[in-house]
Parts: structure tokens; C-alpha cells; sequence
């Protein structure tokens, strides 16, 4: 299950959810604890640009924001958890956000940043396939981001995992697919809000 090809991410991949998820976080303000999951995390960078949104929607290195971060590929997740990257991962973030959330390398880690400690506390890191029977978090969930995974699953496989994430997510909550991918097929599950963001179906 640990395949290096499937596992492409990139820092704030598909921007415009980040946007989105600001409003979400600024509209829900400061003193709410929020959830977030990342439900298929890869090796960090999507978790870290949640923190990194958290970090700016509301003002502050340590939010009181928490984020899920799960994967299948136990050896992503590792990477994930140290938050060590070569230094062209960042090159589209802006140099204050450089500045802010990275620290350069420097001897044997020339040419690498690392994540700071307050948007690594922010994350927890667990293995979760999305094919078990039952997931064990519990939610509500704010947000839930299953990007760029739904895509390898037919849609009888979707609608069964979107049948177990779709109880997770708050009434008002958001969940982020991939921008390839679409729930047509689901609308019972998730009601589409807009550019591959959706609400759990009122029932
Ligand atoms: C293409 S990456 C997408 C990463 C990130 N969500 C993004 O959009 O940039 C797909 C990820 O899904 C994970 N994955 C594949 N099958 C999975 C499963 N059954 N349960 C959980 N994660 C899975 C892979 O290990 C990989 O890290």
C-alpha cells in the first residue's frame, strides 16, 4: 500500500479551497475550538497549508484550531510528521509566509526547510484507510479535506466511503474533494456548494 506514485501533493494545491476555508474559519471566530480532517494527507504539505490558513484566518501561530491529518501510506505520514522539505516545495509561498512558518536547514540540511513546532502541535498525524469498515475519529468535523483520493475508488466505493464521512462533518461543516472529482452521484450523501465543495444532504 506504501506507492510513491500515487502520493503527488503539493503546497496549496487547488487554492482557491484555502479561500474558502478562511471564511469558514474567520465567520466561526477565535474562541470556537475547530476540527479539521485531512483525510488523505500524503506527506504534509495539504495538512500544513490548512495550519498555515488557520494560522492567518485567525490571526495566531497556536489557534485553537485542530487538524486530523490520516493517510493509508505509513511512510508519507512520516515524512508528514517531521515536516522537512526541499526548499523548491515552498518556492510559490510568498517570502513572509517563507519567513513565518519555515526554518531553513543548515549543515547537513542546506537546501531544506523545516515546518514550525506551532503548526506541526497543531496536526496530529494517525494511519487511516479509507476502505476500513469504521472510522474510529470522532467529529463533529468543521472540514473535512478527501482530495485527490476518491478519483483511484469506482463510485459504489465513493458513495460507501462518503456514506461513513458524511456523519463526521458539522451540519454546516465543508467538505473539500479533489477538482477532478465530483459526487453527482451521491447528492443523498453531499449537496455540491460550489467548485468541488459540498454539505452533508440535510435528511
Ligand atoms: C494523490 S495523493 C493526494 C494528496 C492530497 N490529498 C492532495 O490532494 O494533494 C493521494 C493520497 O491518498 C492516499 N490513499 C490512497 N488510498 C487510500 C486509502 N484507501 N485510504 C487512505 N488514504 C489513501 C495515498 O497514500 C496518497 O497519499
Amino acid at each position: 500500500t506504501n506507492a510513491l506514485t500515487t502520493n503527488l501533493t503539493s503546497f496549496f494545491r487547488e487554492a482557491h479551497h484555502f479561500e474558502v476555508l478562511a471564511e469558514l474559519l474567520k465567520a466561526r471566530g477565535r474562541q470556537t475550538p475547530i476540527k479539521i480532517w485531512c483525510a488523505a494527507a500524503s506527506t504534509g504539505e495539504e495538512p500544513y497549508s490548512l495550519a498555515i490558513t488557520a494560522a492567518e484566518a485567525l490571526d495566531s501561530l497556536t489557534p485553537s484550531v485542530k487538524i486530523l491529518a490520516t493517510d493509508i501510506d505509513t511512510q508519507v505520514l512520516e515524512t508528514a510528521q517531521a515536516g522537512v522539505y526541499p526548499e523548491e516545495r515552498v518556492d510559490k509561498l510568498d517570502d513572509a509566509q517563507k519567513r513565518r512558518y519555515f526554518r531553513r536547514g543548515a549543515g547537513a540540511n542546506a537546501g531544506r526547510v523545516r515546518v514550525i513546532d506551532e503548526l506541526r502541535e497543531m496536526i496530529s498525524f494517525r494511519p487511516l484507510n479509507l476502505l476500513d469498515a469504521r472510522y474510529p475519529m470522532r467529529g463533529p468535523f468543521d472540514a473535512i479535506f478527501c482530495r485527490n483520493v476518491m478519483i483511484y475508488f469506482d463510485k459504489p466505493t465513493q458513495r460507501d466511503i462518503l456514506g461513513k464521512i458524511a456523519p463526521l462533518l458539522s451540519p454546516d461543516g465543508l467538505f473539500f474533494a479533489g477538482h477532478s472529482e465530483s459526487f453527482f452521484h451521491a447528492t443523498d450523501i453531499v449537496t455540491s456548494i460550489g467548485r468541488t465543495v459540498y454539505r452533508r444532504t440535510a435528511r
